[in-house]
C-alpha cells in the first residue's frame, strides 16, 4: 500500500452498549457452530468405521449391537450415536437408534445425487491442515494442492463426483450449443485440472466415440485417475498426463473442460491463453465454478459461507503457491472469470446452467 491510499487512522471507538439478549443469541449460535465443527469429524468417523452402512443395513440398533457388527468399541459407538441423535442425523426411541431413510440415502448410497460423505471428508481434511495456513497467512505464502493430506484429495473427488453424476451428462453438456452432437459423433476433449478424473471418466462412458485427455499438475491424482479409467474400462480412449494448465499437450480440441479448478490456479489467465491456443476455432470451453455472485454481499448465505471457508483454507493458498498467485478466490463470481477469458482472447462468454452449488460457463473463441 502506498502512503496515498492509506486509510486515515481510526478514531477510538465509543464504548459499546452490550445488549444481553443479542450477546446470548450470539453465544448460542457459536454453540451450534462448534457442535457442527465436531460433527464434521463424527460424520467422517461414521463413514469410515461403517456405522452409517451398518445402521442402514440392520435398522434400529443399540450401541452394543452397532459396536459388535462394526468391530468397534462399545463406548465409542454409544457416544457417537448420542451425538448423532442430538444432531438430528439419527433418531432415538429410548433404547435403539435409527438412521432414517433420507439420511441413509444421503450418507450411504454413492449413487445418490445428495451423497454427503465427500464434502465432510474434504472439510475435515481442510481443517486438519489449518496450522500450515496460519503460517502461510503470516508469511504471505501459499500451500499447494499437493501439500494437503489424502482426505482433501479423496473427499474432493467424492464430493464433486456426486454433482457430476447428477448434472454433467443430462444437464450441463446439453446446455452448451452444439456440443452433445459433436461428442456423439466423436470429438476430442481436454479435461484440465481433472484431479482423480471423475468428470473425464463420466464423459468417456457417456460418449464412446470421443477421446479424452485429462491433465493435472498433481502427479498422485493423475496416478489415481489412470487406475480409475482402467477400472472403468475406458483407458483405450482416455489418457491422463501430469501437466500444468498452462502447458497441457494436444491441440484442435472440440471441447476443453475445467471443473472447479480455474480459481485454484496461480495463473488462470496463462491457463486461459493456453486453452485459446489449443482449442478448435469452433470449439467450446466449459468452465464449472462454485456458485457465486460478483459482490461479497451476493454471497453472504450458507453456500457462500461454506465456499469462503474453502477459499481461505484451500483454494486461495493453492493459487498463492503457484507462479503469479492471482488468488481469484472460490467466490470470484462471473465478472472476474469473464475478465480472465476475454484477456486471453475469447470472444463469447455466458452462463449455460446453474445449480445452488455450481455455475456452468460456456466460453467460445
Ligand atoms: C478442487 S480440485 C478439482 C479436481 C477435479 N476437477 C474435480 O472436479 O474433481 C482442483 C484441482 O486443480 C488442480 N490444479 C490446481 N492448479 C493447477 C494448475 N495450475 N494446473 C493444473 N491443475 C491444477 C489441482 O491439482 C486439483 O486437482
Amino acid at each position: 500500500m502506498t502512503t496515498t491510499d492509506q486509510a486515515p487512522p481510526a478514531e477510538t471507538a465509543p464504548a459499546a452498549q452490550i445488549d444481553p439478549d443479542k450477546l446470548m443469541a450470539f453465544v448460542f449460535k457459536a454453540v451450534g457452530d462448534v457442535g457442527a465443527t465436531l460433527s464434521t469429524a463424527l460424520v467422517v468417523m461414521g463413514d469410515k468405521l461403517g456405522y452409517y452402512q451398518s445402521l442402514a443395513d440392520h435398522g434400529p440398533s443399540t450401541p452394543s449391537e452397532l459396536a459388535e457388527r462394526t468391530g468397534t468399541s462399545e463406548p465409542y459407538a454409544r457416544e457417537w450415536l448420542s451425538n448423532q441423535a442430538a444432531g438430528d442425523i439419527v433418531t432415538y426411541d429410548g433404547t435403539r437408534y435409527t438412521l432414517p431413510p433420507e439420511q441413509a440415502f444421503a450418507l450411504t448410497d454413492p449413487a445418490s445425487p445428495a451423497y454427503l460423505p465427500g464434502i465432510f471428508q474434504l472439510a475435515l481434511g481442510t481443517v486438519h491442515d489449518t496450522e500450515d495456513i496460519l503460517t502461510a497467512a503470516r508469511d504471505g505464502d501459499g500451500r499447494g494442492w499437493h501439500q494437503h493430506g489424502t482426505d482433501v484429495h479423496i473427499g474432493c473427488e467424492r464430493f464433486f463426483r456426486t454433482m457430476y453424476n447428477a448434472h454433467l451428462i443430462n444437464e450441463w453438456l446439453p446446455a452448451l450449443d452444439g456440443v452433445v452432437p459433436k461428442l456423439q459423433r466423436g470429438a476430442t476433449v481436454a479435461d484440465v485440472g481433472c484431479g482423480h478424473g471423475a468428470s473425464t471418466i463420466l464423459m468417456a462412458k457417456a460418449f464412446p466415440n470421443s477421446t479424452f485427455v485429462g491433465s493435472d499438475y498433481h502427479a498422485e491424482s493423475i496416478e489415481t485417475a489412470r487406475q480409475r479409467a482402467a477400472d472403468a474400462g475406458v483407458d483405450d480412449r482416455v489418457t491422463f498426463e501430469v501437466a500444468p494448465a498452462a502447458s497441457f499437450s494436444g491441440n484442435g480440441f472440440d471441447l476443453v473442460t475445467m471443473f472447479d479448478c480455474l480459481h485454484d490456479m496461480g495463473d488462470p489467465v496463462g491457463a486461459a491463453r493456453h486453452v485459446r491456443e489449443t482449442i478448435a476455432d469452433d470449439g467450446t470451453w466449459l468452465i464449472v465454478e462454485p456458485m457465486a455472485g460478483d459482490k461479497v454481499e451476493d454471497n453472504l448465505n450458507p453456500v457462500g459461507r461454506l465456499y469462503y471457508g474453502f477459499s481461505t483454507l484451500l483454494c486461495t493458498p493453492a493459487s498463492l503457491s503457484q507462479e503469479v498467485g492471482l488468488a481469484l478466490g472460490t467466490q470470484a463470481g462471473p465478472a472476474r472469470i469473464k475478465d480472465v477469458t476475454t484477456t486471453a482472447g475469447f470472444g463469447r462468454f455466458g452462463t449455460a446452467a446453474e445449480t445452488p452449488f455450481n455455475r456452468v460457463l460456456e466460453v467460445r473463441p
